[in-house]
């Protein structure tokens, strides 16, 4: 047994907040595992202008205050979302608010965007700022903000030139009527004001939006609506869910907040090819929600997601999760004929 096997097993006995902690200190002190890929051309691939070593990429709300992205891709992921930041620092709701659900490998969280604010985070960014690796920024509101819209404005603001890209993040279900803002009028407002500012500063990052998977069919039909004809370069999907809970065995099931982890995986699967299909192919998604084995996150692609991300699995397994998803992901598109990812994406649309 290695020394993350045997910490990751120290770490499962404590209460899970308080592991997440101990976990951010321990890799900002370098502790994390040091993995170096195998050059994978078939993993490569270029998008929003960005070359991506891998398709796989670490959620946000693991490294809400950009304390550890390059620890994160030394673990051997293709990219990495920091955040949700929030414009002021907030405390999040109050505590416990993280459940573990192992017997469904899932887990419940109603944090509320606990966060350190901007100044914190951009501070982190510019430090690394140089160094290699995909690094994203994930967006939001703070709760009593009396202009959510405008919080967006002022973080994407603030931090242009300090990430490669940035997620808009209206579908975290922990602050209440922040899901208001997927609502087309709304939407429309935030979106063009995004790539209105982008229009006028120096960096011209790529702009996603993170959508959550409860969404209905008219739901999805006009955000696909108004993010094809606002200019943003793609959407994520999906954030973790309200429902899904009665198929959960673990005593936690009826906790407040957002499930996330396997049960989350058919649900949020069939929104990204739901979106794949009324954006006709033509926006770049990436796929979230239950990607455990590199199985899940073939599944992904072939459904319509460009990248994917992941998070809960891999407070279950470990970061050797991520080569092993890799090594999967190799060897299935090499089964199927595919050359690249590219070639794969969306492959069961066209049967
Ligand atoms: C503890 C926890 C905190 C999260 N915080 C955020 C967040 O701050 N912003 C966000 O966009 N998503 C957040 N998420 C959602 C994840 O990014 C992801 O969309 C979701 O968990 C589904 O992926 P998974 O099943 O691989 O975990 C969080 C998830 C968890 C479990």
């Amino acid at each position: 047994m290695d020394i993350y096997s045997l910490s990751g097993r120290f770490l499962r006995l404590l209460e899970a907040e308080r592991a997440h902690s101990l976990t951010i200190r321990a890799l900002s002190l370098g502790l994390g595992p040091h993995y170096a890929p195998p050059a994978r051309p078939a993993l490569r691939q270029q998008l929003f202008g960005l070359d991506f070593p891998n398709p796989i990429g670490l959620a946000a709300g693991f490294d809400k205050n950009a304390q550890v992205p390059d620890a994160m891709l030394r673990t051997g992921f293709g990219f990495v979302e920091t955040g949700t930041v929030t414009p002021r620092a907030q405390p999040g709701n109050p505590r416990p608010r993280i459940f573990r659900l192992p017997e469904d490998d899932a887990v419940i969280n109603r944090l509320g965007f606990n966060n350190r604010g901007l100044a914190f985070y951009k501070a982190r960014l510019l430090k690394r700022r140089n160094r290699p690796g995909i690094v994203g920024a994930n967006i939001g509101a703070n709760k009593d903000s009396d202009n959510r819209i405008a919080d967006y404005f002022t973080a994407f603001e603030a931090l242009n030139g300090c990430a490669d890209y940035f997620t808009v993040n209206v579908s975290s279900p922990n602050t209440p009527g922040l899901r208001g803002l997927q609502e087309p009028e709304m939407l429309r407002e935030l979106l063009h004001g995004l790539s209105t500012i982008r229009a006028r500063l120096p960096h011209k990052p790529p702009i996603l939006l993170k959508i959550a998977p409860d969404l209905d069919r008219d739901g999805r039909q006009e955000v696909a609506h108004v993010a094809r004809d606002s200019a943003i370069d793609g959407l994520i999907v999906s954030n973790t869910t309200i429902g899904g809970r009665k198929s959960l065995k673990s005593p936690h099931r009826g906790e407040q907040g957002g499930l996330s982890g396997k049960p989350l995986f058919t649900l949020s699967t069939e929104v990204l090819s739901d979106m794949y299909r009324l954006t006709e192919g033509e926006l770049p998604l990436i796929g979230v929600g239950g990607v455990g084995s590199g199985n899940d996150a073939y599944r992904k692609i072939r459904a319509g997601a460009s990248l994917v991300q992941l998070y809960t699995a891999m407070t279950y397994e470990g970061p050797a999760l991520i080569p092993a998803i890799l090594d999967t992901l190799a060897a299935l598109l090499e089964r199927d004929g595919f050359a690249n990812i590219a070639e794969a994406v969306g492959a069961d649309h066209n049967r």
